[in-house]
């Protein structure tokens, strides 16, 4: 696993968009995976600044989330569909008919599901999902204990889930306890995985998933069986990372080894 360590959430931001930004100039069709939560938002905000500035051009991109809140309309002011339509979609010049965000009020979800996963298989899969992190380790909706093979499917928010985003409904007893997610075995498909996390309380989650061992308990450690993972954080974020000098070691090698001043540094 590739990790950066950034000095603030800024620095986290304009890292991971260009990740993305590159990919799109790269392959102007690609899939990308999507994420809601806080920690992607300066992302968003810097991918429609490229658009605009730098006619960075999502025609042709597809997109598809992790995860919506089931019983919430795509209409709903905390849907899923409604955040990214806000914070990215509607800024683009992206294909809305090539968007996708689970159905949180879908009629059969097993069929729904299983219909969400053929999607992205037609689609040719995802070249690169992006991921914010749980205070308890959990990618998506994946919550601790879920499968590491799981797929498409219904979760029960934890109440620690519940507690950390309730901010955005107002009340605890007005967040949905039921969402519709990717497993870990859908995200840990794409072909890279970009994983966000700032600030302090998210500090052990990401000490767990890099460094700790490959359980259930923390479903982001699963990226660690994922051959191509780059993990952006914050210093804070970052601040329990036993190896983080090794870390910034191998990011110094990597700036040299593409200026090609590798040899002389040696
Ligand atoms: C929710 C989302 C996750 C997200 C997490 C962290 O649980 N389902 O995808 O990573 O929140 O959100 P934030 O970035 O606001 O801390």
């Amino acid at each position: 696993m590739r990790v950066i360590v950034e000095r603030d959430l800024d620095g986290v931001s304009r890292t991971a968009a260009q990740f993305v930004a590159t990919l799109v100039r790269r392959k102007p069709t690609c899939v990308l995976g999507l994420a809601t939560g806080s920690t992607p938002l300066g992302m968003y905000a810097e991918l429609v600044r490229l658009h605009r500035e730098e006619r960075l051009d999502f025609s042709r991109v597809v997109t598809f989330n992790l995860d919506e809140y089931v019983g919430l309309d795509a209409s709903h002011p905390q849907s899923y569909r409604t955040f990214m339509q806000r914070n990215l979609f509607d800024h683009l010049n992206i294909d809305h008919r090539n968007t996708h965000v689970p159905d949180g009020r879908a009629l059969d979800f097993d069929v729904y599901c299983e219909r969400y996963e053929r999607m992205i298989r037609d689609e040719g899969g995802v070249d690169l999902q992006v991921l914010g992190i749980g205070t308890d380790g959990h990618i998506a909706f994946n919550e601790p204990g879920s499968s590491l093979g799981s797929r498409t499917r219904l979760k029960t928010l934890t109440n620690e889930t519940i507690r950390d985003n309730a901010r955005f409904f107002g009340s605890e007893a007005d967040v949905p306890r039921l969402a519709i997610t990717m497993g870990v075995g859908t995200i840990l498909e794409s072909r890279q995985c970009l994983l966000l996390a700032s600030g302090e309380h998210k500090a052990k989650a990401i000490r767990d998933t890099v460094e700790g061992p490959v359980t259930a308990q923390v479903t982001a450690s699963a990226l660690q069986l994922h051959r191509d993972v780059i993990t952006v954080v914050d210093e804070e974020a970052g601040r329990l990372l036993e190896r983080r000098s090794y870390y910034r070691e191998v990011e110094q090698a990597q700036t040299l080894l593409r200026s090609g001043r590798f040899g002389q540094a040696q």
